[in-house]
């Protein structure tokens, strides 16, 4: 009897459900040659969940993911709800989601395709294949924020009136575990970490070096590097092929990541997984957002989607197999043309072709 999953699929919003369409696909094609079947369970949150029922993550939405063996989204938000109220934002089902289902470890591979060099902006960019193990549910995403009129006087003479704060707070415990994940993975590839923060500055930052050093001891055969994270930027863009694994905290990598897939030239390229304690579903996304602009048009590039499935089946599956086929296949369609709008500068060789021309070029190209 074929191995059955239970996955949770979240399209969300903009080109979200054109994206999991395709994406969906590609899993039925990769469990009908590698024996496993999938229950599907369609969800609704982001926009679409504000819509229908005033809020973006239900509880019950919520349960479902957890009873599933693993969580497949699209994306969410845009700009119909951009002036809900900030406690009901699209984003709040993202942040429910990591917290609820306890995803701490957020890999974002940044990995550059040859063949779409050109698309990157950094001139003759070579071999970068960065992976990001950004801290997911805490720091100051998740620290002690609010509001409060000051009667106080700034320096200058001037009422302090109204203010806004959000802090920053990391445990050892949280910043041990993540530490883990990224020395772990560093093991299975090129055996170097960076720690990124701002320990010249930041308290929570001076905690993670000090923990990050104790931690190296136990990986001798890991090279390691600290870099703050200004000067981080910086060197992602002079010397960005140097770079193997970077680990770092929720907000530092959240800016960082945006800007690695930049350098890789095509954010239309580039999944991601965030993961919990072993047993937990983790929850698996292209990295792009929910792109209104081009939603309905059929431009979307499902690459990253398909992508995350293919994680989702390494991370959450173990059907590794199966995940390095998807990859392959994905590399394969790059490689012979196929480019959706985002990744088309009409050179040639490549046809422009449509979301679903792109996802049928990798469906037929999965093999076993
Ligand atoms: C991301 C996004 C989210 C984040 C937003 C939508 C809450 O930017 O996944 O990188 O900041 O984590
Ligand atoms: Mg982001």
């Amino acid at each position: 009897m074929a191995e059955r999953y239970k996955i949770a699929v979240i399209p969300g919003d903009g080109i979200g459900p054109e994206i999991i369409e395709e994406a969906l696909r590609v899993l039925d094609k990769a469990g009908d040659l590698y024996g496993f079947e999938v229950d599907t369970q369609m969800l609704l949150a982001g926009g679409a969940s504000i819509d229908k029922n005033g809020v973006p993550l239900t509880p019950g939405t919520l349960e479902i993911c957890k009873a599933s063996d693993a969580v497949l989204l699209g994306a969410v938000g845009g700009p119909q709800w951009d002036n809900v109220d900030p406690s009901i934002r699209p984003e709040k089902a993202l942040l429910g989601l990591r917290s609820g289902l306890g995803l701490y470890a957020n890999l974002r591979p940044a990995k550059l395709f040859d063949e779409l060099s050109h698309a990157s902006p950094i001139k003759d960019i070579k071999d970068t294949d960065i992976l990001f193990v950004r801290e997911l549910t805490g720091g100051i995403y998740f620290g002690k924020s609010g509001e409060y009129d000051s009667s106080e006087v700034l320096s200058d003479g001037q009422p302090e009136g109204h203010v806004a704060f959000d802090t920053e707070t990391y445990s050892e415990g949280e910043i041990k575990r993540i530490l883990k994940i990224a020395f772990d993975a560093a093991m299975g590839r090129c055996r170097k970490v960076t720690l990124v923060d701002k320990a010249n500055v930041l308290t929570t930052s001076r905690l993670w070096r000090k923990l990050f050093f104790e931690m190296s001891k136990e990986y001798p055969e890991v090279v390691i590097e600290c870099l703050y994270v200004d000067n981080c930027s910086m060197q992602l863009i002079s010397r960005p092929h140097e770079f193997d694994v970077i680990v770092t905290s929720n907000m530092f990598g959240d800016i960082l990541s945006d800007e690695a897939g930049m350098i890789t030239g095509s954010v239309g390229m580039l999944p991601s997984a965030s993961l919990g304690a072993p047993g937990t579903p983790g929850l698996f996304e292209p990295i792009h957002g929910s792109a209104p602009d081009i939603a309905g048009t059929g431009k979307a590039n499902p690459c990253a989607t398909i992508l995350s499935v293919a994680m989702l089946l390494r991370y959450s599956l173990g059907l590794t197999e199966a995940a390095d086929a998807i990859e392959k296949a994905v590399v394969d369609a790059v490689t012979s043309g196929y480019r959706t709008a985002d990744i088309y500068i009409g050179k040639e060789g490549e046809m422009l072709v449509r979301s679903s021309q792109m996802a049928d070029a990798i469906i037929s190209g999965i093999t076993r």
